[in-house]
C-alpha cells in the first residue's frame, strides 16, 4: 500500500482470487473483477468476471431433491481478452513462464489498474508486459485497456489476438456450483469494421440484452505498414488476430477501447446499434484517461479525508470509499438499482440487496446526498411487491424483502449448502423483518441530513407509513400482560432463525426489532404533525389510513413487550434466550480465530448453534449503534422500561463476550460501541473490521465480492463514530472522542446545502461553514449549540 495506491509487488498465484475482488474496476453502472487480459475462467486462481447494476436473471435448479429457484447478478461477457503468442505457440500464460518481476497497482486517484510483468519462456525470451486499464467514470458505457509488449532479448513474429467472450457462466462461488449457472443466451458476434467486433447476448429468462463493442489498434513506432487482422468467431465468441513483426527493444502497443450498452439503458435506440455507433467516437486511451481522471477527482473533491494514523490505516479506509463509489456512483442515478451487499465484485449472495444499505448510507448522505436519494428510490418502486409480501402474511401495509434483486420479490435462498459439511440446510433468514425498519431508518436519516421535505412528504411518508402500517398489524397484543409482541421473526443474528428442537422457524421477541418497530412507528406519528393536511389526506386515502389505525400506532407505541434477562438490566436478544446454554468460547477460539462462523462449524460437527449464547453479529447492540443513548432512553421511557445509561454499558459487556463477529458487519458496530466507554478495545474492534477485506479475514469471502456494508461502516465510525456527529432537532452535533491513534483528521460535508468542512484533534474542533445554499447553520458541540453562517469559521475546546 503506498498512498493512493493498492499495490502487490510479486505474483502470488494463490493470493489471486482475493487480488481480482480487491482491484475491480467498476463505475456504478457495471464492474470487472481485476482479472489478467489473458486468463480464462479456471477454478483455482483466475476469474474475470463483469456484473452490471440490476443485471439479474432467474434459474431453476433442482438441489436437495427439490426444485429451487434463484436471482443472481449475471456475469456478463468478458471484454477483457487480449493476449499474444510466438508463432504456432502456445498463448501467453503467466502461470507457464518464469516471472522475472511483477507489479501491479491500483491507483484510486485516477481509478486505474496497472500491471508489469517482466517473464522469460521456455524459449528463454524475456519480455515486459505493462498494461493499463480503466472502467470510466466520466462515460459509464466505456472502458479501456492499453497494452505494451517489449521483447528484451528477441525478435520475430507474433499474433495478438483481442476477443469478447460470451461463453461463460456464473461460477465464481464454489458452493452454489450445484446450481444452474447459465444465465446467458448469445444472440450475435461478428465484425463492425477493420478494427471493431461485436458480441450481442441476452439473459435466458429477464431478456435483458447486452452488446458490446471492442475496438483494438496495434501501434509500433516508427509506423510500418498497416497490420492486418484477421476475424475469429463462433457463437457467443468473437475474437480478432493481428500478426505482427517484433523488433527488439521496441514497444508494441495496443489499445482495446470497448462500449457496452444494455436494454436497461435509456437514451439508446438499440444496444448493438448505440454501442457501435459510439464505439467509434471514442478517442485514444490518453484522452479517456484525462475524462476519467477528472471524473474521479470530482468524486474525491467530495468524499476523500485526510487522517493522522497509521498510514495503513488511512489507505485502506480511501480503498473502501474507491469500492464503495465503484459499486454505486453519480453513474448511478437513473438505473433503479440498491447497494449490493457484496459490491458489483462478485457473485456472492447472489447480488442481492440486503440491510447492509443501513451501514452505508450514512456515509452517502453527508457526501452525495442526491444517490441516497436515488437509491431510496429502488425501495419505494418496489412498495407493490411490499405490499403484497405483506398481505399474503396475513398483514397491512409494507413488508420489504430480506433479500431483494430485481422487483423486489423475496430473493433469500431457501436452502443453502454448508460447505464444511456438505450438508443442505433450510435457510429462514428470510424472517428478518427488520429490514423494514432499516429501509424508515434510511429514509429519515436522509431527510435529516438533507432537510429534502419533498422527498419526506412525496416519496418517505410513503414508505414510513406502510412500514408502520406492517409493524402495527405484525404486532400481537398480548391480553395478560398488555403488551404487544411480535412473533415469527429473525433478529440480526443469523445463528438463532428457531428454537432449539423447535419445528417452526422464527422466534419471538426479538428486542432489536421490537425497539425498531416503535421506532418506526414513533416517526410515522411525528410525520402527522410535520406534513400539511392535503398531502395526509392524499396518503390516508392511498393507504387506507383511518384514525383506528392511527390509534393503533399510537397503543403499539408505548405497550410494546421489550424482553430482559430475568431480573436484570440486560436486554434479552430474543424472549427464551436466557435458557440457551453458554458456549465454550475459548475452545473455539483457539481453534479457529477470533471471527468465526459457528453456524456452519457446529453444524459439521452435528451440534446445532441455536443451542447456545452465540450470536454471530451485533444483534442487541445494534440499537446502541443506532441511536443517542438520549433518543434510546427517551424510548424506553415512553414503554414504561427504566432503563439507564449506565445499563447500555452492561449490555455491550455481556454481548461482547457472546457474538463471534462471523459477519464483517459486527465489528463496526462493537467498535462504535465502545468508542465512548473503552477507546482501545474500541480501536481494536475498528482495526479487525478495517482488514476484513484487504485481509479477507474471513479465509474465502472477500474473492467472492467485498462486504460494502464493512467498508462503508469503517468509513462511517471514523467521520460520525469518532466525532460524536448527530442530527438531532435541527440541530448537527458533535461529541468528539478521536481514539489515541488518531492524531488529527480533517473531512468536508454536506449538510442540508452546506459545505462544511470540519477538523478535528484531541483538544480541539474547527469548523468552517465554507459555502451553500443555506446562509447559516446549527452546530451543537459537547453540549451548547452555535449558529454559523456562511464563510465563518470557529474553533471549539473539546478535549476528547
Ligand atoms: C449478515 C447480514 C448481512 C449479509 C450481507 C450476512 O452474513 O449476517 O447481516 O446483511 O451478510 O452482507
Amino acid at each position: 500500500m503506498y498512498d493512493w495506491k493498492h499495490v502487490y509487488d510479486s505474483w502470488v498465484p494463490e493470493e489471486q482470487p482475493l487480488r481480482e475482488a480487491l482491484c475491480t474496476l467498476g463505475n456504478g453502472y457495471f464492474a470487472t473483477r481485476g482479472a489478467f487480459e489473458e486468463v480464462n475462467a479456471d477454478e483455482k486462481y483466475h476469474y474475470p468476471g463483469t456484473y452490471l447494476a440490476g443485471g439479474y436473471n432467474r434459474l431453476v435448479s433442482e438441489v436437495a431433491g427439490r426444485k429451487v429457484e434463484n436471482e443472481d447478478l449475471v456475469n456478463w461477457p468478458n471484454w477483457l481478452p487480449l493476449t499474444f503468442r510466438h508463432k504456432a505457440e502456445e498463448w501467453f500464460d503467466v502461470n507457464q513462464v518464469e516471472v522475472i518481476s511483477f507489479r501491479q497497482e491500483l491507483d484510486m486517484r485516477q481509478g486505474l489498474f496497472e500491471r508489469k510483468v517482466r517473464f522469460r519462456d521456455s524459449s528463454d525470451r524475456e519480455s515486459i508486459l505493462y498494461s493499463r486499464r480503466l472502467v470510466s467514470m466520466a462515460d459509464p458505457h466505456v472502458a479501456a485497456i492499453e497494452w505494451e509488449l517489449t521483447p528484451q532479448n528477441w525478435s520475430g513474429e507474433i499474433e495478438i489476438k483481442s476477443a469478447l467472450d460470451g461463453q461463460i457462466i456464473n461460477n465464481g462461488v464454489a458452493r452454489y456450483r450445484d446450481y444452474e449457472s447459465k444465465h446467458l443466451e448469445p444472440l450475435q458476434q461478428g465484425q463492425h469494421n477493420s478494427d471493431t467486433i461485436y458480441l450481442e447476448v441476452q439473459t435466458v429468462q429477464s431478456n435483458i440484452l447486452m452488446a458490446q463493442a471492442a475496438r483494438t489498434r496495434v501501434y509500433m513506432e516508427p509506423k510500418g505498414e498497416e497490420v492486418q487482422s484477421t476475424l475469429q468467431s463462433e457463437k457467443g465468441y468473437v475474437a480478432q488476430c493481428f500478426v505482427i513483426n517484433c523488433q527488439q527493444n521496441r514497444p508494441l502497443r495496443v489499445e482495446k477501447m470497448v462500449q457496452l450498452h444494455t436494454s436497461r439503458d435509456r437514451a439508446i435506440s438499440e444496444p448493438l446499434l448505440d454501442a457501435c455507433t459510439n464505439i467509434e467516437r471514442q478517442g485514444s486511451f490518453a484522452h479517456l484517461l484525462v475524462k476519467h481522471r477528472l471524473a474521479w477527482q470530482r468524486l474525491w473533491n467530495r468524499t476523500d479525508f485526510e487522517i493522522a494514523c497509521n498510514s495503513k490505516a488511512h489507505e485502506v479506509l480511501r480503498l473502501h470509499v474507491f469500492h464503495l463509489l465503484q459499486t454505486v456512483s453519480p453513474n448511478t442515478i437513473g438505473l433503479d438499482v440498491g447497494v449490493p451487499a457484496r459490491g458489483l465484485h462478485g457473485e456472492a449472495y447472489r447480488g442481492h440487496i440486503f440491510w447492509d444499505e443501513l451501514f452505508i448510507f450514512p456515509f452517502l448522505n453527508l457526501h452525495l446526498p442526491e444517490l441516497t436519494r436515488e437509491l431510496l428510490f429502488y425501495r419505494f418502486r418496489r412498495l407493490r411487491e411490499a405490499r403484497f409480501a405483506a398481505a399474503q402474511a396475513g398483514y397491512r401495509g409494507a413488508m420489504f424483502p430480506w433479500q431483494s434483486g430485481s422487483n423486489g420479490r423475496e430473493e433469500t435462498q431457501a436452502v443453502h449448502l454448508n460447505p464444511k459439511s456438505g450438508n443442505w440446510l433450510e435457510d429462514n433468514t428470510y424472517l428478518q423483518r427488520h429490514i423494514n425498519a432499516a429501509i424508515a431508518y434510511n429514509v429519515w436519516q436522509y431527510y435529516q441530513t438533507t432537510d429534502d421535505m419533498d422527498f419526506l412528504a412525496f416519496v418517505g411518508a410513503e414508505m414510513i407509513f406502510d412500514i408502520a402500517l406492517f409493524w402495527s398489524t405484525i404486532a400481537e397484543l398480548n391480553t395478560k400482560t398488555d403488551r404487544f409482541e411480535i412473533h415469527r421473526v429473525v433478529g440480526p443474528d443469523e445463528y438463532h432463525a428457531d428454537y432449539p428442537g423447535s419445528e417452526d422457524p422464527g422466534l419471538s421477541n426479538n428486542a432489536y426489532t421490537n425497539v425498531m418497530a416503535v421506532w418506526v412507528i414513533h416517526r410515522a406519528l411525528q410525520l402527522l404533525d410535520m406534513i400539511d393536511d392535503s398531502r395526509l389526506e392524499e396518503l390516508f386515502q392511498k393507504l387506507s389510513i383511518s384514525e383506528p389505525d392511527i390509534a393503533r400506532w399510537r397503543d403499539v407505541s408505548t405497550k410494546m413487550f421489550v424482553p430482559f434477562i430475568g431480573q436484570s438490566n440486560i436486554i434479552a436478544q430474543f424472549e427464551g434466550y436466557e435458557q440457551l446454554k453458554e458456549f465454550p468460547w475459548e475452545e473455539y477460539k483457539e481453534k479457529h480465530g477470533e471471527s468465526m462462523r459457528l453456524d456452519r462449524i457446529l453444524e459439521s460437527e452435528g451440534d446445532n448453534v441455536n443451542r447456545y449464547k452465540a450470536s454471530k453479529q451485533a444483534d442487541v447492540l445494534m440499537l446502541f449503534y443506532l441511536f443517542s443513548s438520549e433518543e434510546l432512553l427517551h424510548l424506553f421511557n415512553q414503554l414504561g422500561y427504566t432503563f439507564m445509561p449506565d445499563h447500555i454499558l452492561e449490555n455491550i459487556a455481556y454481548y461482547e463476550e457472546r457474538t463471534s463477529h462471523g459477519s464483517t458487519l459486527s465489528k463496526i458496530v462493537h467498535a462504535w460501541v465502545l468508542a465512548r466507554s473503552d477507546r482501545r478495545r474500541s480501536w481494536k474492534n475498528f482495526e479487525m473490521a478495517l482488514m476484513s477485506d484487504v485481509e479477507d479475514v474471513q479465509g474465502g469471502t472477500t474473492p467472492e465480492g467485498i462486504h460494502t456494508g464493512a467498508m462503508a461502516g469503517t468509513v462511517d465510525l471514523v467521520q460520525r463514530g469518532f466525532t460524536g456527529l448527530e442530527i438531532r432537532d435541527n440541530v448537527l452535533w458533535f461529541s468528539p472522542v478521536l481514539p489515541e491513534e488518531i492524531g488529527c483528521l480533517n473531512f468536508q460535508l454536506r449538510y442540508r446545502s452546506h459545505w462544511l468542512s470540519l477538523q478535528f484533534t484531541h483538544n480541539k474542533m474547527v469548523v468552517i461553514n465554507d459555502k451553500g445554499w443555506a446562509k447559516e447553520v446549527q452546530i451543537g458541540v459537547n453540549g451548547t449549540v452555535y449558529t454559523i453562517k456562511t464563510g465563518e469559521k470557529r474553533e471549539f475546546n473539546t478535549n476528547s
